[in-house]
């Protein structure tokens, strides 16, 4: 085999390992891929504006996201159905994640508990990320046992009142196997065979900005909203106590013709104007694109094909190794802008690309 020396390496290890169905679920896109392309397609739309005699002997790609220290700013972003990937899931996942120094949100169609992630990966710090179905004594009991589980933040998808069609999936019928085990959502589903559809029908979609205080005093939790891409929803996401901003258009698997989060970002941080943390995800695969993120004006990107291309070929040691490539690009990357630390990353580091 030969050497692996970037995240695109790592996705089509991925795709010769996986069967047609997982695959199709993990890389595709709803409608006609747009947004899924324009997410990638964005990144090549900015220039970096390096400094030079800058002093960059020491650099450092360490930061804080909601006050916890991370050793890069990429939390791995909550992904369903893990054990399709690997035999351990979910729990692989978060020992990459501690292995590389960061945080990972955990799926409500996880395939592990909170707790048995704490056992396989002793210290990771843990968001919750949370859909409301309409049986809400299932998601009360979710929340209960995140809090308790001592997961930091609850991180609300506001992008998914149903799922978008992804042709990909109909195309090879994949249907999540029966025996999966979903803790988190097992109460709501039953044990009938189902597409990812089916099960997402389950969730509740008259859920609106009143739900908010509910699920920050059921949870007594920090709540993240993942999935805003304007400035009139950031402005009520704070106005109704968001703890952050995820800019997110779900890897371009929603509403098809949305532009790229990348393209986003400005307006909602603009918006923001520092009162909150804001994260991007979608389209993450070097550590440039994160340094792009960052120099728009974001705290930290959010990874979600990228790790678990690492765990479809390698496990842990995969997710691990994704983490570092992105670390080892994004310590590069801030070397020759001139940065000896994300924080120091600007506006004046970027312009729109000629081409
Ligand atoms: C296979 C797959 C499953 C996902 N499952 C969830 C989920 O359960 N909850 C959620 O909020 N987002 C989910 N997402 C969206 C991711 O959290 C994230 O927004 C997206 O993957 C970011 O784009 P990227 O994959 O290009 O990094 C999923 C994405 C993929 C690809």
């Amino acid at each position: 085999m030969a050497e692996i020396l970037s995240v695109a390496d790592y996705e089509r290890l991925a795709e010769e390992r996986l069967e047609p169905g997982p695959w199709a679920y993990l890389a595709g896109g709803s409608g006609d891929e747009w947004t899924l392309r324009e997410n990638r397609a964005a990144f090549e739309r900015w220039a970096f504006r390096p400094r030079v005699l800058c002093d960059v002997s020491e650099i450092s790609t360490a930061t804080t996201v909601l006050g916890t220290r991370i050793e890069l700013p990429v939390v791995v972003a909550p992904l369903a159905y893990q054990q399709l990937y690997h035999p351990d899931g979910e729990s692989a996942t978060a020992r990459g994640a501690a292995a590389a120094g960061t945080a990972m949100v955990v799926s409500t169609f996880s395939t592990r508990t909170h707790e048995e992630i704490t056992a396989a990966a002793p210290g990771v710090t843990q968001w919750c990320q949370l859909y409301v179905f309409r049986d809400r004594g299932v998601t009360r009991e979710h929340l209960a046992g995140a809090a308790a589980a001592g997961c930091s933040a609850v991180v609300l998808t506001v992008d998914t009142p149903r799922l978008a069609q992804r042709e990909r999936d109909l195309r090879v019928g994949f249907e999540v196997p029966s025996d999966l085990p979903l803790p988190y959502a097992r109460a709501a589903i039953g044990d009938a065979p189902q597409n990812p559809a089916d099960q997402f029908a389950l969730l509740d979609p008259s859920v609106s900005w009143h739900d908010l205080e509910w699920i920050a005093s059921e949870g007594r939790l920090p709540v993240v909203l993942k999935g805003i891409v304007t400035a009139e929803d950031a402005e009520l996401a704070l106005a109704h106590g968001a703890a952050a901003i995820v800019v997110s258009n779900h890897g371009g698997r929603q509403l098809d013709g949305v532009p790229a989060t990348l393209d986003s970002l400005p307006e909602v941080v603009e918006t923001v104007a520092g009162r909150v943390e804001v994260y991007l995800d979608g389209g993450v695969r070097r550590g440039s694109d994160i340094a792009k993120t960052l120099a728009l004006g974001a705290r930290a990107v959010l990874a979600g094909r990228a790790p678990i291309f690492g765990l479809a070929a390698a496990g842990e040691e995969g997710v691990r190794h994704v983490l570092e490539l992105l670390r080892e690009e994004l310590t590069l990357a801030l070397c020759l802008l001139g940065c000896t630390s994300p924080e120091e990353l600007t506006r004046a580091h970027v312009q729109r690309s000629a081409s």
